[in-house]
């Protein structure tokens, strides 16, 4: 199965694409041409893969991070070219014939419109790239666009909408009526968080989050908003009178390490044996300052309540979030769709070719509200 019209430029046994490729912190994001082998004379996929042709390409704090944090150093692969990103979408242009991602619930085909998400750091076969060729493994999610999103916007989905997913795994079925507390309401975890709980039938959605970020919050479904920038006391302070009225929280989604509460978890989140789970985003660090490995590891606090748990000792169920493929993403994915619950806050779309310095430095710097979305398919340029 192939796609003529959308093939790569193959010569000599290998196809060409353009790629923002970066080798450590020391070296920017820079536009490159690469060339990359083909599988076989007549198929540039081996079996278990698939070719796509990358129409946008989305931008997370990660990529950031990826790139800051890779030292300088041969034994840490701080000498190898790499390709940026893990969010895209695209069109499918070839198959291989033993490529299984979807082969149950909906299966792919040549020319299909697709979405996901790639975690592959540190080599050449990453998101940020005019075509994509990897195995099903690779993928965090892959899936086909629903009708009524647009092929740029669909590229901002995978990571926040998956991850946000994730910190619900094991509670879909036992949220109706309930509380749900979300933490960093203006982070694109915790905005798709407020998504899914209503999805799941949540009654009360409280959460955190600065003034700017409130209101898309209230629209999207939070049902209770509390303004984090006033401080730790006065969140302890809403947390627990909230609870007074209403109840204990059945789950904590945390998108943004936010650790003033954890001496009070006993006060407002179930206990274990009601179901109540902390579920913290792996990975968290603040943005507003350069990335440091000392701000990507726990905290103390974070560290005894993980402690805790992983020992037996903890009154609630905890897990530390990191995307991974799940088969019910998809399917549940289309029900929020369908139910016209889901909504991406998108910042900006700008040119892959030329805009992916100015994309990289708002993410950087923490002045994008919403997703950077990079266009590959035209050099039209678009700031919302
Ligand atoms: N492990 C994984 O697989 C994984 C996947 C995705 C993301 N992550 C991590 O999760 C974090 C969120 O990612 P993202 O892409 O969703 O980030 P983002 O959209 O860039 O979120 C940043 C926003 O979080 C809000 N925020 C920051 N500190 C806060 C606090 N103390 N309390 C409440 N809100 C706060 C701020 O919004 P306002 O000030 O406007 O409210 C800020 O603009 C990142 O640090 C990322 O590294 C991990």
């Amino acid at each position: 199965m192939i796609n003529t019209n959308l093939l790569p430029k193959i010569e000599d046994g290998k196809f060409t694409t353009k790629a923002i490729t970066y080798t450590n912190y020391n070296t920017p994001w820079k536009l490159e041409t690469l060339e990359l082998p083909i599988a076989s004379a007549d198929s540039i996929v081996k079996p278990n893969e698939i070719l796509i042709k990358t129409s946008a390409v989305a931008l997370n704090p990660a990529d950031i991070a990826l790139r800051e944090l890779t030292p300088n150093l041969p034994v840490l692969g701080g000498k190898k070219l790499k390709v940026a990103g893990l969010d895209f979408s695209g069109v499918v242009v070839q198959i291989g014939s033993k490529f299984l991602v979807n082969s149950e619930s909906t299966p792919l085909k040549v020319g299909d419109k697709v979405f996901g998400g790639i975690f592959r750091p540190f080599d050449l076969y990453s998101s940020f790239s005019e075509y994509i060729v990897l195995n099903e493994k690779a993928f965090t999610v892959l899936e086909k666009v629903p009708e009524s999103i647009s092929i740029q916007e669909a590229a901002g989905i995978t990571v926040v909408t998956n991850t946000a997913y994730q910190c619900y795994l094991g509670m879909q079925g036992k949220l109706q009526g309930g509380n749900v507390l979300v933490l960093g309401a203006g982070s694109g975890v915790g905005y798709m968080a407020i998504q899914w709980a209503k999805l799941f039938g949540a009654k009360n959605i409280v959460v955190t989050a600065s003034p700017r970020s409130s209101q898309p919050a209230l629209k999207v479904g939070a049902t209770y908003w509390i303004d984090y920038t006033k401080g730790d006391k006065n969140e302890v302070k809403e947390l627990k009178d909230f609870v007074k009225s209403s109840g204990k929280f059945d789950i904590i989604v945390d998108a943004v390490r936010d650790m003033s509460f954890h001496s009070y978890l006993d006060e407002i989140l179930k206990p274990k044996t009601e179901g109540g789970k902390l579920s913290v985003v792996a990975g968290t660090f603040s943005r507003s300052h350069t990335p440091h490995y000392l701000k990507m590891l726990p905290t103390l606090r974070f560290i005894r309540t993980y402690g805790r748990f992983l020992a037996g000792y903890s009154h609630f169920n905890v897990d530390l979030i990191a995307a991974h493929y799940n088969k019910q993403f998809g399917p549940d994915f289309q029900k929020l769709v369908k139910a016209g619950l889901y909504d991406l806050k998108v910042d900006s779309i700008l040119d892959f070719y030329t805009q992916y310095q100015e994309a990289y430095d708002k993410i950087y710097s923490d002045k994008n509200v919403g997703k950077v979305i990079l266009n590959l398919e035209n050099s039209g340029v678009n700031d919302h």
